[in-house]
């Protein structure tokens, strides 16, 4: 038996599909739409229809997993202007995913020269055409991060899509947002499907200010927020709602620490808990019971 991880196809609510990690424990997408998670919480979060109308925009994706980040961020700029010159970098672990994800069905969605670009970018890591230049950094994202914050990458949208801060904290910490920041233009925007308060305080340590994602029409009683955009100025985004600005002062907020970005998980885990348990901070329960969260 081969030891390849084998990805299955899981249909999600608006038609798209998605894989779940057993190593993770979780799906790559929200299970009420993959490709519309992708529009909604990456490529609208990060204004990339206004920002279509330059000459040229660059975006890192951090975790591309199926590339649908990538994807619909190309469909909003190319519709908007087929012309616009688009430099994409992707960080990713295991490049057995992307290649899974371009089986013919999972693809049907994408225009085509969005198709080509999945193509190439998950058998050769690399795309090259007159309008899109594309390389996907294979390896740990807290070191390639570091090469392509040397190498002076300037991302006008960074797509932060890593498995949850439980389930994966290496990537939600302060160290490597210090390293994600340096990547971020003076008037990009990074956006996230997390609205986790420890999240959103790493971000401010790090010296950006944050905003959320507002609810659409449609969202579950239990649901404040689709999730968290940084930026460097604050008038770029939709202020926290009050409920928001009080989870920053509870102990949800005490934000993951990798001091060497090379800890293991359980010790980063293990690390968090400890200043958790040490906090002043109000506990996050009440918080809860104030504002009636489940
Ligand atoms: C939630 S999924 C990302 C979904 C993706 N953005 C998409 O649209 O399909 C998380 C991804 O992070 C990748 N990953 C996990 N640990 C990583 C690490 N240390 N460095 C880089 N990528 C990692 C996983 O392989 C997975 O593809």
């Amino acid at each position: 038996m081969s030891s390849f991880p084998s990805w299955t196809p899981q249909l999600t609510d608006d038609g798209s599909f998605t894989f779940f990690s057993e190593e993770f424990g979780e799906t790559f997408h929200s299970r009420y739409g993959a490709r519309q998670e992708a529009f909604q919480k990456f490529a609208q979060a990060t204004d990339l229809k206004q920002r279509s109308q330059q000459k040229s925009v660059k975006l890192l994706d951090v975790c591309y997993g199926l590339g649908y980040n990538t994807a619909a961020a190309l469909e909003t700029l190319w519709v908007e202007n087929p012309g616009c010159f688009v430099e994409i970098v992707g960080l990713e672990l295991d490049a057995t995913i992307p290649r899974a994800a371009i089986a013919p069905d999972l693809l049907k969605g994408w225009s085509n020269p969005v198709q080509d670009a999945l193509r190439s970018i998950a058998t050769t890591h690399r795309y090259t055409t007159p309008r899109l230049d594309a390389t996907l950094l294979m390896g740990d994202a807290r070191q390639t991060i570091q090469h392509l914050c040397h190498s002076g990458f300037q991302a006008d949208a960074i797509f932060l899509d890593p498995f949850s801060p439980r389930r994966c904290p290496q990537l939600w910490t302060v160290e490597f947002f210090r390293f994600i920041s340096r990547c971020l233009a003076p008037m990009g925007k990074l956006t996230t499907y997390s609205r986790s308060a420890s999240v959103r305080s790493a971000l401010l340590e790090v010296g950006l200010c944050i905003g959320t994602i507002p609810l659409g029409e449609v969202h579950l009683p239990h649901e404040w927020s689709q999730g968290t955009v940084a930026a460097f100025h604050s008038e770029l985004l939709h202020p926290l709602s009050q409920m928001e600005q009080e989870h920053l002062r509870t102990r949800a907020a005490v934000p993951y620490r990798d001091p060497t970005l090379c800890d293991p998980p359980q010790l980063i885990l293990e690390r968090h808990q400890k200043e958790q348990n040490h906090s002043c901070l109000e506990s996050t329960s009440s918080w809860r019971r104030r504002w009636g969260v489940r």
